[in-house]
C-alpha cells in the first residue's frame, strides 16, 4: 500500500523559514492529527503536500512516486485530496452542480488511467445520485439548489469537505474542517472523518486546534512549531509532553475565544 512521505520538505519566504526540512512517513489506515500554535507552518505544509505550494527543497512522495516537480492537478490524479478553496468552485452553479462536475472530474480522471468506468459513470442520472448521496453525508441535501455564493460559512465548509470526498482521493488533508461551523454543524463533519477512518487503505491528516477532536480521532500527532517537527508518536504521549503543553496554553485560549 501506498505511503506518503515527506523528505527534508523546506518552504522559505523571503528569510522567514515557514517549514523546515520536515521528513516523516503517513501510512494507510492511520489518521495523524498535526498540532502547533498559530503560524506554526501547518496550512503551508498541507500545500506543500498538495502542489498548491512550491517546496524551496526536499521532496514529496506517495507510493515511492515523486511529486514534487508536479502540479496540484497531477497530485490530485496520484491520490491527494486536499480540500476545495471556495475560489475552485463555480459561485453562480447550484451545490449539486458543483458536487456533480467534481464526480464527473473525479471518473473521467479514472478514466483515462484506464478504469474503464467512464461508461457507466457518464449517465446524468448515475453522476447526480452520486452528487446527491455525497450531499447527505454532509448533511446538506436541503440546500442542493442554493447557489454557491449565497451559502452562509458553515455550508461552504461542508460543501468543501463533499468535494474532497467526491474526489475519492487515497490521502485526505483536512485543514481545521470544523472552523466557524456552529454546535449542530461539527458533529456531522467529525462523523464523516471517523467514517472514512474505518477505510483502512485511506491517509488521513488533520490539523486541528481543538484539543479534545484530536484526542478522540488521532492514531498519531505529529507538533509543529515554527516550521519544524518537534514531536511525533501517539496521542497520550504527545499529549502530555512538555513541547505540547505549552504550545497548547497559548492556542487553547484562542480555541476557547472562537468558540465563544
Ligand atoms: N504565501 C505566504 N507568503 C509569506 N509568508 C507566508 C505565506 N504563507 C504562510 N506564510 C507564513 O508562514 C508561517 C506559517 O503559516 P501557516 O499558515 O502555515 O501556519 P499555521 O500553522 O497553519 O497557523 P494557523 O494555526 O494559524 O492556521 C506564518 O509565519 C505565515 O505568516
Ligand atoms: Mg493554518
Amino acid at each position: 500500500m501506498s505511503t506518503l512521505a515527506t523528505r527534508d520538505l523546506t518552504i522559505r519566504f523571503g528569510g522567514h523559514v515557514a517549514v523546515n526540512a520536515v521528513t516523516c512517513a503517513f501510512e494507510p489506515g492511520t489518521l495523524t492529527a498535526i498540532v502547533g500554535p498559530n503560524g506554526a507552518g501547518k496550512t503551508t505544509y498541507f500545500n506543500l503536500i498538495s502542489g498548491q505550494l512550491k517546496a524551496t527543497g526536499g521532496s514529496v512522495s506517495l507510493g515511492g512516486r515523486d511529486l514534487t516537480g508536479l502540479p496540484v492537478s497531477e497530485r490530485t490524479r496520484a491520490g491527494l485530496g486536499r480540500a476545495f478553496q471556495l475560489t475552485n468552485l463555480f459561485p453562480n452553479l447550484t451545490v449539486l452542480e458543483n458536487v456533480r462536475l467534481a464526480v464527473q472530474a473525479t471518473q473521467e480522471g479514472k478514466h483515462r488511467r484506464g478504469l474503464n468506468l467512464w461508461s457507466i459513470w457518464s449517465d446524468h442520472r448515475q453522476l447526480t445520485e452520486r452528487a446527491q448521496a455525497l450531499l447527505h453525508q454532509v448533511a446538506m441535501f436541503e440546500r442542493r439548489d442554493t447557489p454557491v455564493a449565497s451559502l452562509p460559512h458553515g455550508d461552504q465548509r461542508k460543501l468543501e469537505v463533499a468535494l474532497l470526498m467526491a474526489l475519492e482521493p487515497q490521502v485526505y488533508m483536512f485543514d481545521e474542517p470544523t472552523a466557524g461551523m456552529s454546535h449542530d454543524e461539527a458533529p456531522v463533519i467529525l462523523n464523516l472523518i471517523r467514517e472514512l477512518k474505518k477505510d483502512k487503505t485511506k491517509i488521513i491528516l488533520l490539523v486541528e486546534h481543538k484539543m479534545d477532536v484530536v484526542r478522540e480521532l488521532a492514531d498519531r500527532i505529529i507538533v509543529l512549531t515554527n516550521g519544524t517537527l518537534v514531536a511525533d508518536g501517539l496521542p497520550a504521549e504527545v499529549i502530555a509532553s512538555p513541547v505540547v503543553q505549552e504550545a497548547y496554553l497559548g492556542v487553547s485560549k484562542d480555541a476557547d475565544k472562537e468558540a465563544a
